[in-house]
């Protein structure tokens, strides 16, 4: 490597560090993967990643989020999973994919993605995203699971855009809407 470039990554190293103190001090950044102390009921864990990744198993969320995840029965190795879901939930709402969040967390600040899962996404969000669910989660539990996908990198897989009532998918969708009587 010629030096100018060993020089220039050293200095992206050096400005990294001291991003990532700055952010441990104001306990609200990733790149920190100690737990802040938290109260109410929270999850434990040896760092913030190790307990975003347990949540996301329990709190399902790789049902919509993860690409067969459903079909291989859990059995996504990390580096492929929150790539998003090409099955559309198509409602009254029009027609939403579990978004990729490995391209969200990389983009959004922590603590935008705290703010868009306690106010449902400011009114705007979208069954069936479970939005009641995540408004209820302790704060320090939505930044351990921010932090968890965030670690896993960037994953450029391309989701649809969700579409208004009325527009026909392109791609398979799953019909969400209730029925009575016999079919
Ligand atoms: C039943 C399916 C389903 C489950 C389970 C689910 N999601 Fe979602 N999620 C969605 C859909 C669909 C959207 C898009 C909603 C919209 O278009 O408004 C979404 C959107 C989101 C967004 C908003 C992204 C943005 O900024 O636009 C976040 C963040 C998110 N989900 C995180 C999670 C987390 C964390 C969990 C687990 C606790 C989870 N989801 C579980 C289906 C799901």
């Amino acid at each position: 490597m010629p030096l100018y470039r060993k020089t220039a990554a050293a200095i992206a190293l050096v400005a990294f560090t001291v991003a990532c103190h700055g952010g441990a001090s104001a306990g609200a950044t990733a790149g920190s993967s100690t737990m802040p102390p938290s109260t109410g009921p929270a999850m434990q864990a040896e760092s913030m990643e190790q307990a975003g990744e347990y949540l996301t198993i329990v709190g399902s969320c790789n049902d919509c989020h993860t690409q067969g995840w459903v079909e291989s029965k859990g059995k996504i190795p990390p580096a492929d999973r929150f790539a998003g879901l090409n099955v559309g939930f198509r409602g009254e709402w029009g027609t939403s994919y579990g978004k990729n969040l490995r391209t969200i967390t990389q983009r959004q600040s922590e603590d935008h993605w705290v703010e868009v899962l306690k106010t449902t996404d400011g009114g705007d969000g979208h069954p069936p995203m479970p939005w009641w669910n995540t408004a209820q989660m302790n704060e320090r539990d939505l930044r351990a699971i921010y932090r968890y996908i965030k670690s896993l990198g960037p994953n450029p897989k391309g989701v649809p855009r969700s579409l208004p009532p009325g527009k026909e998918p392109t791609g398979p969708w799953i019909w969400v809407a209730t029925k009575t009587g016999a079919l």
